[in-house]
């Protein structure tokens, strides 16, 4: 079993970080874990090259990351909530999954992606709510074929209390970690 995990925070030992950590601690599974503000993925600049070929021109960490979305059983996209959605970085990330979806459009091809489950984990602490972050991520999961997406983990009053004072996210990992197996 493998399992990718986007993690959205730009904090190395924040909310969102804490809640990887408690998960990865309960997985059975191997892990890959690619760091949105660490990592050297560009955003999708729309050059179209998917549309006429399979597959991404730039040729940067995303093409490791589209080989281990095409055979990883779970995917779990994990991030702050900035302004009611998943942080800058990440969508950038996200949007290179546009080539999964031009590949079945203009190459009327189904993209080989092994059918997985999916999980989302949100931190927040202000006033946006979490609503639009939870319909992006799972844009993005469909995306990746994730046939089952697990209940959001959310630990949303970080302002008051962080995520590794917050109980019952403690028992939501649990959960999401026995969802994926
Ligand atoms: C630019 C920015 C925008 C934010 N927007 C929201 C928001 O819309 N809703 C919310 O609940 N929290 C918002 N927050 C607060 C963070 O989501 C919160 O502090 C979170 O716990 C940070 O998680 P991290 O430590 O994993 O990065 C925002 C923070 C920043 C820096």
């Amino acid at each position: 079993m493998k399992t990718l995990i986007l993690n959205g925070s730009p904090r190395k030992n924040g909310d969102t970080a804490f809640m990887i950590n408690t998960l990865m601690e309960q997985l059975s599974s191997e892990y890959k874990t690619v760091n949105a503000y660490d990592c050297n993925i560009s955003p999708c600049v729309d050059c179209r090259y998917c549309r006429e070929h399979s597959g991404c021109a730039e040729e940067d960490e995303m093409q490791e990351v589209y080989e281990y979305i095409r055979i990883c059983d779970n995917v779990v996209i994990a991030s702050p909530v900035h302004f009611s959605e998943l942080s800058a970085k990440l969508l950038g990330i996200g949007s290179r999954l546009q080539m999964f979806d031009c590949m079945e459009m203009f190459g009327k091809k189904t993209p080989d992606i092994k059918p997985k489950k999916g999980g989302i984990i949100l931190a927040g602490g202000g006033v946006g709510k979490p609503e639009g972050a939870v319909r992006t991520a799972k844009i993005l999961l469909h995306t990746m074929n994730c046939k089952q997406i697990a209940e959001p983990v959310f630990s949303l009053r970080t302002d008051r209390v962080p995520a590794y004072g917050d109980k019952a996210v403690l028992q939501s990992l649990r959960t999401l970690a026995e969802f994926l197996g």
